[in-house]
């Protein structure tokens, strides 16, 4: 993998709006972090780094970043964690993420059932019928950091319970492992073949990573992609980007 020379930069700001969130109580980073501003949030400043407000209706469209991955592939489990998600952290507000578990699967009709092959084996099938179903069932934000957390560990069917716990504590585990293991999550898988299937240009490995359209295949440069594409203001963290990097290349 090669080394990303964003990441110090990026962790160092990661840790800066993490304190700021923290400053304002646990409930404030959570509720932050789920996308709704808590109650009483201070408006920005000039030069600091602070909760924006969700896009109003008429600021321009976010940026919409798709992830074709499959849940084991550990070059996705990288992307997710160590680029996407920290990303999110910084700039949610001017992203439209969608994640498409899938990725290098194979699927087959037997007898009006759709069967799946997957790069690393059964388990792998299994993790991303748990990822759709998450994707299914979830609001979008709680879906998305659910399996990030899960991403992150090594047994992640154990981790569902919880990483639940931290993020939806409502949704029972058992629910989830019905749907993946039923019927639903075998449709849920067979959406996604299709939107795998249906990729322009067809995606050539995983992380098949697509920005507004197009392929994004140089990783480590999400961040300020998605800062040079978005239209509107741009929140504060690319201003201290634009000033201190070129532009990427993106065609
Ligand atoms: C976000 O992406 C989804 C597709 O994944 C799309 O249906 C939706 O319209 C997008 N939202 C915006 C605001 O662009
Ligand atoms: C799957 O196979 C069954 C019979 O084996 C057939 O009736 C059905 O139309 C097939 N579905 C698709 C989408 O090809
Ligand atoms: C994002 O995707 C949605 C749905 O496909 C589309 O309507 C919208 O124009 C896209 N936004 C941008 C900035 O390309």
């Amino acid at each position: 993998m090669a080394s990303l020379p964003l990441l110090p930069f990026l962790r160092l700001l990661l840790l800066l709006r993490l304190l700021l969130l923290l400053l304002e109580g646990p409930s404030a980073a959570r509720a932050s972090l789920l996308g709704t501003l808590p109650e009483g949030a201070a408006p920005c400043k000039a030069g600091e780094l602070c909760l924006r407000a969700p896009l109003g209706k008429s600021d321009p469209p976010p940026v919409n970043v798709s992830l074709y991955y499959e849940s084991l592939c550990p070059g996705c489990r990288y992307f997710l964690v160590r680029e996407l998600f920290p990303t999110w952290l910084l700039v949610q507000e001017i992203l439209n993420v969608t994640l498409v578990p899938y990725g290098n699967a194979q699927e087959r009709n037997i007898s009006g059932k759709w069967e799946f092959t997957c790069q690393h084996g059964e388990q792998e099938c299994k993790l991303n019928k748990v990822e759709a179903c998450l994707l299914d069932q979830l609001e979008r934000n709680v879906a998305f950091l659910t399996i990030v957390c899960l991403e992150e560990m090594d047994d992640m069917e154990k981790n569902l319970k919880p990483c639940l716990q931290i993020y939806a504590p409502k949704v029972s585990p058992d629910t989830i492992m019905e749907c993946a293991m039923g019927d639903r999550g075998m449709q849920l898988l067979h959406i996604n073949a299709q939107l795998t299937d249906a990729l322009q240009p067809p995606h050539e490995y995983v992380p098949w990573v697509v920005v507004n359209g197009k392929p994004m295949k140089k990783q480590g440069q999400l961040l300020r992609l998605v800062c040079q594409l978005y239209q509107g203001e741009k929140p504060d963290v690319c201003q201290i980007m634009t000033s201190s990097h070129k532009e990427v290349c993106f065609k």
